[in-house]
C-alpha cells in the first residue's frame, strides 16, 4: 500500500505546467473548461472542427494551441494530437467533450444521424483516446477525462435522443475499460455525466418551464461549474480516482 506521506504534494496553481489536449475546446463548456486549465497553469491544445479554434486558443493567451480537425476521423485526430504532441513536448492531460447534443425517438433517427452521433459521440472519443494513450504512456504518467451525459445514465431525456443516450452510455463503458487496462501504466481514466448545462451558446430557457422544478437545486449549471469538476478529475486532487463517471446536474439524478 502507498504510504500517504509519498503522496506528491499538492501544486499550485493546480495544473502547473501541464500539457493538455482538449477535444471540443471551442464550443461553451471546452471553452469554459480551456480558459480555467489555463488560469490553472496548463498549456492547452484545443482540437476543434470549428473554424474559429486558432482564435479561441488565441484568447487563452500565450503558449496555448488551437488545432482545426475532426475528431470523428481517425487520420485527422491523430495528426492534431500529433502536432499537439510535438509543440509541447509530450502530453500529460486529454480531455474529450467534442460533439453537440441530437434528439430523436428510436422511429426518427436515420441511418445518418445514427452513424453521424456514435461517429462524432463515442467513435471521437475512442479515436481521441487512442492516439493519446502513447503519449501518455511514454511520459509514464497520464489522466483521461471524458465527457458522458446524463443520458447516457438515464437514457435521455432532456434534449438527448436515443442514438445520443447511446452514444453516452458507449463512453461510459469505454471510460470503465480504459481505467481497468491503463491503470499499470499510472493512467487514470474517469467520465463527467452533466446534466441541463446552460453555455453561451445553448440554454435551456426554451425548454418546459417544469425543468427546473425537477432538478432538486432548482436551475440549470453553468459550464463554468462544469469545467471545475473537470479540473478537479484532471489534478492530483483525484490522484486515487479511476473509473468514475461523476454526476454534475444538480441532483436531477440521484442513483
Ligand atoms: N450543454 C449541456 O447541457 C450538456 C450536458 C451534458 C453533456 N454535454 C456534452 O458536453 C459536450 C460539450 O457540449 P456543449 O454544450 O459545450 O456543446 P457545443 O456545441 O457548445 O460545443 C461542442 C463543440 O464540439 C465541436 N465538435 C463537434 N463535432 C466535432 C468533431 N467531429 N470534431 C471536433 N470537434 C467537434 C464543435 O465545433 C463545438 O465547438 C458535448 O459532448 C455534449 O454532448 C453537454
Amino acid at each position: 500500500m502507498k504510504d500517504p506521506s509519498d503522496l506528491p504534494p499538492l501544486r499550485w496553481p493546480l495544473l502547473e505546467g501541464r500539457r493538455v489536449i482538449l477535444t471540443g475546446g471551442a464550443g461553451g463548456i471546452g471553452r469554459a473548461t480551456a480558459t480555467l486549465f489555463a488560469q490553472m497553469g496548463a498549456r492547452v491544445a484545443l482540437l476543434d472542427a470549428a473554424a474559429t479554434t486558432p482564435q479561441v486558443a488565441d484568447g487563452l493567451g500565450r503558449g496555448h494551441l488551437g488545432i482545426v480537425a475532426d475528431v470523428a476521423d481517425s487520420a485527422s485526430c491523430n495528426a492534431a494530437i500529433a502536432e499537439a504532441d510535438r509543440a509541447f513536448g509530450g502530453l500529460d492531460v486529454l480531455v474529450t467533450m467534442a460533439g453537440t447534443v441530437h434528439p430523436g425517438g428510436i422511429a426518427d433517427v436515420t441511418d445518418d444521424a445514427w452513424r453521424e452521433t456514435i461517429d462524432m459521440h463515442l467513435t471521437g472519443t475512442f479515436n481521441a483516446c487512442r492516439g493519446a494513450i502513447p503519449a501518455l504512456k511514454r511520459n509514464g504518467a497520464g489522466v483521461i477525462v471524458c465527457m458522458s451525459s446524463i443520458a447516457g445514465q438515464r437514457g435521455g431525456g432532456l434534449r438527448g435522443g436515443t442514438h445520443y443516450a447511446a452514444a453516452k452510455a458507449g463512453v461510459i463503458g469505454l471510460v470503465r475499460a480504459m481505467a481497468r487496462e491503463l491503470a499499470p501504466d499510472g493512467i487514470r481514466a474517469n467520465a463527467v455525466a452533466p446534466g441541463a448545462i446552460h453555455t453561451d451558446k445553448r440554454s435551456f430557457a426554451d425548454m418546459n418551464a417544469g425543468l427546473a422544478a425537477q432538478i432538486p437545486m432548482g436551475r440549470v449549471g453553468t459550464s463554468e461549474e462544469v469545467a471545475r469538476v473537470f479540473l478537479f478529475l484532471a489534478s492530483d486532487l483525484a490522484s486515487y480516482m479511476t473509473g468514475a463517471v461523476v454526476d454534475v446536474n444538480g441532483g436531477l439524478h440521484i442513483h
